[in-house]
Formats: C-alpha cells, sequence, structure tokens
C-alpha cells in the first residue's frame, strides 16, 4: 500500500466514525456504497456492537447489502420503510454547494433512491474530492437501458457530450439494474448542472444520471489529522 492510499484509508475511516455520530437510537438509516461508505459502514457495525439499536437501514446497492449483512447491520427495505431518517454516502467530486458528482462505483440509481427516501443526508470523503467544478475529474456516468444504448448515446453527443461505454473486465459493465452506463465528459464545457441533468433525464431511456444537485445538508471532509465539516456555499448554482 503506498503512502498516499495509507492517508486516504485514515481519512476516509475517520469520516465514516464521524459520520455514524450522527445516527441517533430507532433510526432509519440509508447506507451508501464505496470505500468511503465502507469504513462507514465498520464504524456502524462497532456501535451497534456496543449497544446502539436502529429500527433498520437500506442499502443503496447489492454490494452494500452483503456487507452490511456480514458485518450485522440490521437491514430492511424501503417497501417497509420508505422514508429514511438519514443517509450517509461518498462521492467522487464534491463542488463549494456540495453538489455531487457520484456513480464511479456504479450505484448511481439506488444511491439517489435512497437519498431521495432520506430526509437528511450527510455526504463523507477525503479531501481529495472537494472541486470547484463538478466533471472536472470523473465524468458524468449515465445509467440507461440497455435497449437505448445507441440512441441515448446520440443524444449525449447531441448535448456535447464525449461518450465511453463502461466496461469492467473486458466486458460491458451492467448495474445492479441489469443496465448500462455511459460515462460522459463534456471537451467544450457545459453551461449549467441543472439544466444539463434536465436535459439529459429527458432523454427516453436514461434511467439517472450522477449528479446529486442540492441534496447534501453538509459535507464530513477527512483529513488524516481530524474531520472538517463543510455546510453548503451561500451562493447556489446548477
Ligand atoms: C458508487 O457508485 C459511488 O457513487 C460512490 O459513492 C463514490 O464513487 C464514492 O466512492 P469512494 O468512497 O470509494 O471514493
Amino acid at each position: 500500500m503506498t503512502q498516499q492510499s495509507n492517508t486516504q484509508d485514515l481519512s476516509k475511516s475517520l469520516v465514516g466514525q464521524a459520520a455514524v455520530q450522527y445516527i441517533e437510537e430507532n433510526m432509519l438509516i440509508g447506507l451508501g456504497t464505496g470505500s468511503t461508505a465502507t469504513f462507514m459502514l465498520q464504524a456502524l457495525a462497532q456501535r451497534i456492537e456496543q449497544g446502539l439499536h436502529i429500527k433498520g437501514a437500506v442499502p443503496s446497492s447489492q454490494t452494500t447489502h452483503d456487507l452490511a449483512q456480514r458485518l450485522g447491520i440490521p437491514l430492511t427495505d424501503l417497501a417497509t420503510y420508505p422514508e429514511l431518517d438519514l443517509y450517509i454516502d461518498g462521492a467522487d467530486e464534491i463542488d463549494p454547494q456540495l453538489n455531487l458528482l457520484k456513480g464511479a462505483g456504479g450505484a448511481l440509481v439506488r444511491e439517489k433512491i435512497v437519498a431521495t427516501a432520506a430526509h437528511r443526508f450527510i455526504v463523507i470523503a477525503d479531501s481529495s474530492k472537494l472541486v470547484e467544478r463538478l466533471i472536472s475529474r470523473f465524468p458524468l456516468p449515465v445509467e440507461v437501458i440497455p435497449f437505448a444504448s445507441t440512441p441515448a448515446r446520440k443524444h449525449l453527443e447531441h448535448l456535447g457530450a464525449s461518450v465511453t461505454l463502461r466496461q469492467h473486465a473486458n466486458t460491458t459493465f451492467l448495474t445492479d439494474n441489469h443496465n448500462i452506463i455511459l460515462d460522459c465528459t463534456f471537451p467544450h464545457g457545459f453551461d449549467d448542472l441543472k439544466d444539463l441533468n434536465v436535459q439529459i433525464k429527458n432523454i427516453v431511456g436514461v434511467v439517472e444520471t450522477g449528479l446529486f444537485l442540492h441534496m447534501a445538508e453538509r459535507a464530513l471532509i477527512g483529513n488524516p489529522t481530524g474531520v472538517q465539516q463543510i455546510l453548503p456555499a451561500d451562493t447556489h448554482q446548477g
């Protein structure tokens, strides 16, 4: 393990522990997906072992479901509890307004469903995820029904996107919902995040995008020395 990944893991572990301090007795929790969320799940399992009781947790992916089950976190679903108290998840990019880019792990649709079901959303990350503008380091993932793959791609290109079909182990990546992901970059830029999101969501066959706009109430950002809390900047954009 490199020194950088050691440092990142320490930061992720610290934010994971800080995030679970927001979980109170009898809450319904949404569980995010990814390496930072994994640290949070471990910290939650520890609190449960120490006596915390939660009503249940809804996982945002099969991977998180399996991990939570192994860790002994009591699971439930949105059919039983369509409203949750708190969702905690990582992100690939976080802008000053706490708009998020998510989906590098491919779980964006369920993540957005669980995040939307929750009254509160806390995003957790190490400081490498902070950016001035979204879609600057990661492409924008767009989950698409396979039947619509080619027409959806053409529409995305029309919006100025350079599109790559996500692959995994030399084959087409399929999400937990059996859909494909079209990763989009915008070499000529774009004007407005909100407009872009609306235009992409208007394409028939698109299920969701990885843009989570104005959803997170706060970010907990980890550094090897501690955790910083960030609230959305006043100027709302996108
Ligand atoms: C999963 O699809 C993503 O949205 C993750 O939440 C995001 O990629 C953050 O993952 P890491 O915590 O592993 O960086």
